[in-house]
């Protein structure tokens, strides 16, 4: 529709101003994107009955709503990237269960309200997996939350120092799946008298256990969480709700990442680089 208005030209005739009120309408129900001239262009063409013509549009309306909705969740997640499993070299990870894979795109987990790990070594492809997971999830249009282990433990000990800590706690605890990747990367900053990573992460799993999913990525040995989280004990207690529900997957194969960096160095003519086991991802 001619986005000049026709009152304001002076020139407005009764349908140009039906045509201004429905794109008042269609404003006003947040549906800009509705095309009512390829719509009507449509009918015109295919002669089709009144009650196909409404249901076209409202159908056309609701795809609009849907795709607005699912842009919404997937930038309020938390995920950077947009990673897609029709993306993932299955042949390259042959050892890899890939109906345990394709079984969590089911998202039938989340029903049974079940959590995931997914380990392996760096490069594996773990963040793609759950980061394929978390932007499917969006798509269904269910609420999720993606952060990597030291973000989310940077960000509930903020709450410690600054007293939003129960706020910040309840917002990670709603999703109906939360994503935490990359347990064992990175340094987990502490202060002495601060709660460990151990303890925000055993109090927020123990939150959302058998209430809603969790899935994490780890690269680290689970003999080794204790280390890394400050706190052997409550680490244990960590691995003991996760190991009581969770759909294990390891991932038991060559780095994808290195893979990539000898393909680039070969085509560059370059010598590729030695055992390069970067573990940022
Ligand atoms: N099997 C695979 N097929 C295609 N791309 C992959 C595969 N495995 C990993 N990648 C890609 O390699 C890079 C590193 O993978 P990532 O998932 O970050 O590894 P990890 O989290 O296990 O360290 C990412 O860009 C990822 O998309
Ligand atoms: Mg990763």
């Amino acid at each position: 529709m001619s986005k000049r208005s026709a009152r304001e030209s002076g020139r407005a005739t009764p349908a140009d101003e039906r045509r201004e009120r429905i794109e008042q309408h269609l404003s006003r129900l947040g549906l800009d994107g509705l095309d009512v001239d390829a719509h009507l262009a449509w009918a015109r063409e295919h002669h089709p009955s009144d009650v196909e013509v409404v249901e076209r549009l409202l159908a056309q309306a609701v795809a609009i709503r849907r795709e607005r909705s699912i842009e919404w969740r997937i930038r309020g997640s938390g995920l950077k990237v947009r990673k897609s499993m029709a993306a993932f070299d299955w042949p390259f990870q042959p050892k890899l269960d890939r109906r345990a894979v394709e079984d969590l795109f089911t998202l039938s987990f989340l029903d049974r309200r079940e959590d995931v790990l997914v380990t392996g070594k760096s490069g594996t492809g773990k963040s793609h997996i759950l980061q394929a997971l978390a932007l499917k999830t969006c798509e269904r249009e269910i609420m999720v939350r993606y952060a990597r282990c030291v973000d989310l433990v940077d960000d509930l000990s903020a709450g410690l120092a600054d007293g939003s800590y129960e706020r910040r706690m309840r917002r990670w605890c709603r999703p109906s799946l939360l994503v935490i990747d990359d347990v064992g990367l990175g340094q987990l900053k502490r202060r002495d008298e601060e709660a460990t990573a151990a303890h925000l992460l055993f109090t927020l799993l123990d939150r959302r256990h058998m209430n809603v999913s969790t899935a994490l990525t780890s690269n680290i040995k689970l003999s080794a969480w204790g280390k890394y989280l400050g706190d052997a004990t409550l680490a244990a207690a960590v691995l003991d709700r996760l190991a009581a529900t969770s759909i294990h997957i390891d991932i038991d194969g060559p780095s994808y990442r290195q893979f990539l960096a000898r393909k680039r160095a070969e085509e560059h003519g370059q010598q590729p680089p030695a055992e390069l086991e970067s573990d940022e991802p």
